[in-house]
C-alpha cells in the first residue's frame, strides 16, 4: 500500500472513492464543500438516508454533480466530543471495507481542521488488506487497496499529515509482519525460523544488525533456566539479539524483550487438548519485537533499541523438565519448576539478565505470559507491571493514545512470598491467587538492575473464533512509545 498527502481543492480531486467524514452536531468542513459545489446534492442525500452522521454508517454516492471523484462514501462518526482513536479507526475499516467491495483500489481521505487519527486511518486501511494465505494452496483473489490519499484543507498541513501516514505505514506494515510471524504455524515457525526471519530483516540495513546465539553459546553464559526449557523439544533454541542504532553512538537503548515460545504444549504439565493450537502464538510478544524493530528502520527513527528474543518449544519429552526440578538461573539464582507450563518465565529471566549488558535506558518486555491476564483483562488491554512509575505512565499513556490500550497491576513485595519454595531461591508458580501479578514478580527478581515494564499480552496478541488470528498488538504501543521518546511525535 503506499500512502500520500496532498492539498487540492476537494471537487477537483480526481479520485476512485473520496471519503467524507459527517458529524451528527455539524456535517464538518469536507461535507459543506463538496455540499455547496454539487449544488446541494449531499444535503439532498442525507435528507434521504437520514443518518447519514450517526456513528458506524457508511453511505457511498455515485452521480454527484461537478465533482470529478467517481464516488463519494460519507463516513457517519457520530458526535464530534466523542471521537477517539479506536471509533476513527473502526469507521475508516467500514469505509474502506465498502469502498473496495465497490470496486476501488485507490481512495482518498477528506481531512478538515481536524488532521489527527491519520496514522490510525493507515493502520487500518492495511488491516483490511491483511490476507494469511501463506498455507493455502490456492491464494486469496482480493484485490487489495493500493493507494491511500489524505486530502488536507490547507497547504500548510501537508507536511505533517504525509509525516503521520509515514509513521502510520510503518506500524502497519510492523503489525502485518507480527501477524504474519504469529500466524504461521508451529512446525515452520520454529527457534531457527525466526532467527533466520531475524537475519533477514538486518540484510543490507546499516542501522541493524542481528547476532544469533546458540545453544552452546548461551550454555557458556550460564542460561541454565532457558535452556531446562528447550532440552524437552527437538528444535534448537536461538537468543536472538537486534541492535537498531539510529541514535547517538552514546545514547543508552531502550531494550524490547520478547517471550518467542514457537510452541507451548506445557511440557510435562502438559495442557489440555482443546485450542491447544493456539500456543502457536505464544511468540507473539517476540513478534512485536520484529514488528517494532522493522518500523523503526523504516522511520529512520533517531533513537538506539535493541531487540532481545529468547526462542525455544515447550515440549513433553523423556529428557523434558519435571516438576520438582531444580535450574539454575544465568543470574546465579536457583528456581523450582513446580510446574513446567510457567516456562515464559523460565525463557525470560536469563533473556533478562543478558539485557544488563546494553546498559538499557529501559526495559520492556512483552509475553504471552498466563491465562490469569486473560481472565482479568479480556483482549481489550494488555496488563502492565513495571518496577518505575514514570516508565509505566509512559506506556499507558502510548496505550491511550495509540488505542492499543494497557492496564496497570500492582507487583508489590507482599505478593513476593507466593513465590516461595522449601529447596530453591524460588518457585515458578506463585499459587492460584493473582496469577499475572505473581508471573511479573518472578521477573521482578531478575530486573533490579534497570527501569522495567513487563506487558501481558496474553489476551491481546490474538483474536478467537472464527476471526482466529494474531491482531499484531502491542506494535501500535510500542511504536507510539518509541517515537514520543525520539520525539518525532
Ligand atoms: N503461554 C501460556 C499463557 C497463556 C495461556 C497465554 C493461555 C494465552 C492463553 C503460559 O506459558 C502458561 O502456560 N502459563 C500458565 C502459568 C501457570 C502454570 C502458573 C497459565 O497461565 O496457565
Ligand atoms: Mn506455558
Ligand atoms: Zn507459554
Amino acid at each position: 500500500m503506499h500512502v500520500s498527502a496532498t492539498f487540492l481543492p476537494l471537487d477537483t480531486l480526481k479520485t476512485q472513492c473520496l471519503i467524507i467524514p459527517a458529524f451528527s452536531s455539524s456535517k464538518g468542513y469536507a461535507f459543506q464543500y463538496i455540499d455547496q459545489k454539487s449544488n446541494g446534492s449531499l444535503s439532498k442525500a442525507a435528507k434521504k438516508l437520514k443518518n447519514i452522521a450517526e456513528a458506524n454508517t457508511c453511505s457511498l454516492l455515485t452521480d454527484i454533480n461537478n465533482v470529478s471523484a467517481q464516488r463519494i462514501l460519507i463516513l457517519g462518526l457520530g458526535k464530534a466530543s466523542d471521537l477517539n482513536a479506536k471509533k476513527y479507526a473502526a469507521g475508516i475499516a467500514n469505509a474502506i471495507k465498502v469502498a473496495k467491495a465497490a470496486g476501488a483500489t485507490e481512495v482518498s481521505i477528506a481531512y478538515g481542521e481536524d488532521i489527527s487519527f491519520i496514522k490510525e486511518a493507515v493502520i487500518s486501511a492495511s488491516e483490511t488488506n491483511y490476507v494469511f494465505d501463506e498455507c493455502k494452496s490456492t491464494k486469496s483473489l482480493a484485490k487489495s487497496l493500493a493507494k491511500l490519499r489524505f486530502v488536507v484543507n490547507e497547504r500548510k498541513n501537508v507536511k505533517a499529515a504525509s509525516k503521520a501516514a509515514d509513521q502510520g505505514l510503518a506500524i502497519a506494515n510492523g503489525m502485518t509482519l507480527a501477524k504474519t510471524l504469529g500466524n504461521l504455524p508451529g512446525n515452520i515457525c520454529t527457534p531457527s525460523y525466526l532467527a533466520d526471519a531475524a537475519s533477514d530483516l538486518a540484510r543490507g540495513k546499516r542501522k541493524l544488525k542481528t547476532t544469533i546465539l546458540s545453544e552452546a553459546q548461551m550454555q557458556k553464559l550460564g542460561m541454565g533456566s532457558l535452556l531446562s526449557v528447550s532440552r524437552g523439544s527437538r528444535q534448537p533454541a536461538k537468543l536472538i539479539v537486534m541492535e537498531y542504532k539510529g541514535g547517538k553512538a552514546n545514547q543508552k537503548p531502550i531494550a524490547l524483550v520478547g517471550k518467542g515460545l514457537t510452541f507451548d504444549a506445557g511440557g510435562i504439565s502438559i495442557k489440555p487438548g482443546a485450542g491447544m493450537d493456539e500456543m502457536k502464538y505464544d511468540m507473539c510478544g517476540a513478534a512485536s519485537v520484529f514488528g517494532a524493530m522493522q518500523a523503526c528502520v523504516e522511520l529512520e527513527l533517531p533513537i538506539n533499541v535493541v531487540g532481545v528474543i529468547p526462542s525455544s518449544e515447550n515440549l513433553p519429552d523423556g529428557d523434558a523438565n519435571k516438576p520438582g526440578d531444580i535450574v539454575t538461573s544465568m543470574s546465579g539464582q536457583t528456581i523450582e519448576i513446580l510446574n513446567t507450563d510457567a516456562e515464559g518465565r523460565l525463557i525470560l529471566c536469563d533473556a533478562l539478565t543478558y539485557t544488563e549488558r546494553f546498559e538499557p535506558a529501559a526495559v520492556i518486555d512483552i509475553a504471552t505470559l498466563t491465562g490469569a491476564c486473560i481472565v482479568a483483562l479480556g483482549d481489550q488491554a494488555s496488563g502492565l507491571m513495571a518496577n518505575d512509575d514514570k516508565l509505566a505512565d509512559e506506556l499507558l499513556e502510548a496505550g491511550q493514545s495509540s488505542g492499543d490500550r494497557a492496564w496497570r497491576l500492582p507487583i508489590w513485595d507482599e505478593y513476593q512470598t507466593q513465590l516461595d519454595s522449601n529447596f530453591a531461591d524460588m518457585a515458578n508458580i506463585g499459587g492460584p491467587k493473582a496469577g499475572s501479578i505473581t508471573a511479573a514478580c518472578f521477573l521482578a527478581r531478575y530486573t533490579k538492575k534497570f527501569k522495567w515494564a513487563h506487558l501481558d499480552i496474553a489476551g491481546t496478541a490474538w483474536k478467537q473464533g472464527a476471526a482466529k488470528g494474531a491482531t499484531g498488538r502491542p506494535v501500535p504501543l510500542l511504536m507510539e512509545f518509541l517515537m514520543k521518546r525520539a520525539r518525532v511525535i
